[in-house]
């Protein structure tokens, strides 16, 4: 184990940071690259190397610090130029002569129509299509969304959302995203040319209210504010292009697409554990609801 020289751009994000934490905590030496140091304070504490790296940066410049590394994880960034950075990302790593890639993709990536499909799917491609070693792991709707939602449960008993409350769909842990991650990086010959889906639960939002009045000892509802409502809602802190993005996912689970409701074994193989479910995450966090 460790015998590889890991690099994770991406690294102050929420997959990047825990993915960094899940292989210190397994005693693998990694390295994370950040676009601020200032802002990479927690991960030297908890003991990762950390240097400075762009996705953005000129190919050369990208190029020297990729050649120093033989495992790159590409935590494909939230960003509106994520289709530009990434596949700048791949070029970068084909001319260092990478050894293997793993990229974070969207479980919508083969939905061309929409748009964080038409971007996962274009970045997919290219990653395929550049001769490198790699994985995908396709991850759906993050269960630590909820986070967006703890005032409304904390103060309300509420949360919201646009859908149908009785519309299933699959979520992840982003710690399962991450020990999944972990568990390529670690062993990536073993998955050389996989897509994984990595999902940890699959409930519809009247059930989660159920299972989060279980873990919280009050009754918490689900109330759908429709599509209109939940933009204006995220919109006080997202940009419109994700705010649109995001809520076409949930049109995808209202029409149940097979990209929101298909459960895979990727997450136990790949790990040997049982996935965080919803309550699980709740009993994790219940203190700050
Ligand atoms: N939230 C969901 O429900 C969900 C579901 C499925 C997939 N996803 C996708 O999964 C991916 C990972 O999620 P996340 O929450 O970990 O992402 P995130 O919070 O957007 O973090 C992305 C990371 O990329 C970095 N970054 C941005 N621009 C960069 C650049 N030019 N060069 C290098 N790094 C750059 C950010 O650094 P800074 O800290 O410097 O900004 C951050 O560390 C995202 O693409 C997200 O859209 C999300």
């Amino acid at each position: 184990m460790g015998q590889y020289k890991i690099l994770i751009l991406g690294a102050t994000g929420l997959v990047g940071q825990a993915t960094v934490k899940a292989l210190i905590k397994q005693k693998v030496s990694v390295t994370a690259g950040v676009r601020d140091i200032s802002k990479a304070k927690e991960l030297m504490a908890y003991g990762a190397k950390v240097i400075q790296a762009n996705m953005g940066f000129d190919q050369q410049k990208l190029v020297t610090i990729l050649s120093k590394f033989d495992v790159l994880f590409i935590v494909t960034p939230g960003h509106a130029d994520r289709i530009n950075l990434t596949v700048n990302t791949i070029n970068a790593a084909k001319q260092a002569n990478m050894k293997y890639v793993v990229m974070v993709s969207d479980t919508s990536a083969h939905n061309y129509e929409s748009i964080f499909g038409k971007q996962f799917g274009t970045i997919e491609q290219e990653l395929k299509q550049s001769g490198l070693s790699f994985c995908i792991l396709r991850l759906p709707i993050f269960i630590d969304n909820l986070w967006g939602s703890m005032e409304t449960i904390k103060y309300q008993n509420i949360f919201y959302g646009p859908i149908d409350g009785n519309k299933k769909y699959i979520t992840v842990a982003v710690q399962d995203a991450a020990l999944a991650a972990a568990s390529v990086l670690t062993h990536p010959f073993n998955h050389v040319g996989k897509t994984y889906t990595i999902y940890s639960d699959y409930k519809s939002s009247n059930e989660l209210a159920s299972l989060y009045s279980l873990a919280l000892g009050r009754p918490i509802t689900y109330k759908n504010i429709m599509y209109e409502g939940t933009k204006q809602t995220l919109l006080k802190y997202l940009p419109e292009w994700y705010v649109d993005g995001y809520l076409e996912l949930y049109k995808l689970i209202e029409k149940q697409d097979l990209s929101q409701i298909l459960c895979s074994y990727d997450f136990k193989n790949l790990t040997n554990q049982s996935p965080t479910t919803h309550l699980n995450w709740m009993w994790q966090n219940f203190k700050y609801f």
